[in-house]
């Protein structure tokens, strides 16, 4: 990349809290003048805390931040030309829109090179004119369109406007990078739409870098040049919003970004990749057998006459959405997302084929086990691939117990719940899932098919014989092809029901 195009510089930066806790993990990223970039990601994934490093407001605990090719790391925020827009932009309720914006600029003091009478260079600082204050103001004003509005008392202004002031404020100070906090979750959606197309033109008018903080994708595609997706503290995948869109690096950003289908799958030959229990031609060569996400965007999937694609569904919900519909249409018991332009009849056959290049094909995430398919007993067992693991069924719903019928029971409205047949998507951590070479011990047994050192302990992965997969953190090593099995105490494993608990109170 063109070095002197770069006006911010991170390099490895870690903000670690209570030390142990990586906010913000190993974060990387150069970002060019004038550029409009976006932090994306859910709440708590460290957004928030590298702006703030950026602004100097937190020191990070590894790493470095440079700014015009100079080192800030440590420097103090008012030393730093860069200014936030916060998430809750705290104005001067007592002082009207003019004063607000004005309040900074009469405290600052800016330098002036003098030559004293014995012809030595000094530096004296003074403070702005009323002249020139008001002229800063003025231009403020303008770029966040509220030019008649400097009288106004912050107190009847509407949500809006009273976040144009806090920007007014903001680039008062003429920084080169203005860092903002997701600045419009206060305004409702209209507003905030309006205000995503007036920020992009302030952008614009400025010509400065603006760094973005947001958990809304929307937001995220409809401004940038540049989308910085993060999860946990780290970033999963940087890019313009087109390419992330449609060339996300895993599930994780599709289901992030926009809607999507997303299915696990296996790679049954060369560019051929089975799931929703057909092979599906597509573009990318993964080892055969191997896991894969496999993700679909709803407009890319094409409603054909029954027979005629590559699986049958029935409709199963129509959502008519202005310029078309919205389907979801059951392929056995999985949910496909679709849009269509012809009016079709909720219950209807209809086929779906995909074209080859638009079936996105990725690495697992490997974050947690995450069983899609699983069930449950009725017995206290959660299934997966025919495999029963013992489960505490009482984590689903606070204060609750497993009663005489084994039904779960919730002594505080009296409801009893059976969960026989329930569909559950069942995660565990992988430290939690234990191999053993007794064979008995564990609840599925499979073969090591794959280990990885990772610096301080193993990741293996155990195939059972249906093609399920466990993940196990072992510190031991283990030898590929071994059979094990694998074992996950009750209360490790989560359960997500896939309907309502509300759908199983008993005697409804
Ligand atoms: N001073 C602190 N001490 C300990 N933990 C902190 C501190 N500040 C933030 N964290 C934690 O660091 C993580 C990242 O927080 P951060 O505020 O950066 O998230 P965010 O992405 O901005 O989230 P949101 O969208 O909710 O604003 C969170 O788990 C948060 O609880
Ligand atoms: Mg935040």
């Amino acid at each position: 990349m063109d070095a002197d195009n770069t006006i911010i510089s991170i390099k490895g930066v870690s903000k670690i809290y209570d030390k142990s806790f990586a906010a913000v993990d190993d974060f990387t990223l150069d970002v060019k003048k004038g550029e409009f970039v976006t932090l994306l990601g859910p709440s708590g994934c460290g957004k928030t805390t590298t702006l703030r490093m950026i602004a100097g407001f937190e020191l990070p605990t590894k790493g470095k931040i440079f700014l015009n090719g100079q080192d800030i790391t440590d420097l103090p925020p008012y030393k730093r030309p860069v200014n936030t827009v916060f998430q809750h932009y705290a104005l001067f309720p007592n002082l009207d829109v003019y004063d607000n914006i004005a309040f900074g600029l009469k405290l600052k003091k800016i330098p002036v090179e003098t030559t004293d009478k014995g012809g030595n260079k000094r530096t004296v600082y003074r403070r702005l004119s009323a002249q020139e204050i008001d002229q800063k103001v003025a231009h403020a004003l303008a770029i966040v369109d509220m030019e008649e509005m400097e009288d106004r008392s912050i107190g009847n202004l509407s949500g809006g406007q009273q976040q144009r002031v806090a920007i007014a404020r903001a680039i008062v100070n003429e920084p080169q990078v203005l860092l903002l906090d997701e600045p419009l979750s206060a305004l409702d959606h209209k507003m905030r739409l309006d205000m995503q197309i007036e920020l992009k033109e302030m952008h614009r008018k400025l010509g400065i870098t603006f760094i973005y903080v947001t958990h809304d994708q929307e937001e995220a595609l409809s401004m940038s040049d540049t989308i910085v997706v993060m999860r946990d503290g780290a970033i999963q995948q940087v890019g313009t919003p087109e390419s992330i869109y449609n060339e996300p690096v895993s599930a994780y950003v599709a289901d992030f970004i926009g809607e999507s289908n997303i299915y696990g799958g296996t790679m049954s030959g060369k560019m051929q990749v089975r799931f929703l229990g057909k092979v599906w031609n597509c573009v990318d060569n993964f080892p055969l057998n191997e896991k894969v996400d496999v993700v679909i965007r709803p407009e890319d999937v094409v409603i054909g006459t029954p027979g005629k694609g590559t699986v049958d569904g029935l409709i199963s919900s129509r959502v008519f959405k202005g310029e078309d519909y919205s389907y979801v249409i059951l392929v056995g018991k999985s949910e496909v997302l679709c849009r269509g332009t012809k009016a079709r009849a909720v219950g209807s056959k209809v086929s779906i084929r995909v074209a080859k290049e638009n079936l996105q094909i990725m690495h697992k995430d490997l974050i947690n086990n995450e069983w899609r398919d699983a069930y449950l007993d009725g017995k206290g067992n959660v299934v997966i691939s025919g495999d029963s693991f013992p489960v505490d069924l009482t984590r689903l719903l606070k204060g609750s117990v497993i009663d005489d019928d084994g039904y779960l029971s919730d002594p505080k409205s009296g409801k009893s719940y059976d969960l026989t047949d329930a569909e559950a998507i069942a995660t565990c951590d992988f430290t939690d899932a234990v191999m053993s070479d007794d064979l008995e011990r564990g609840h599925a047994v499979g073969r090591i098919v794959d280990s990885v050192w990772l610096g301080d302990h193993y990741r293996d992965l155990v195939r059972t014989e249906e093609e399920e997969d466990y993940i196990c953190a072992t510190p031991y090593q283990w030898n590929e092809g071994d059979t094990v099995s694998v074992d996950i105490p009750p209360k490790a494993i989560r359960l997500r029901l896939k309907k309502d608990l509300e759908s199983y109170v008993v005697g409804k």
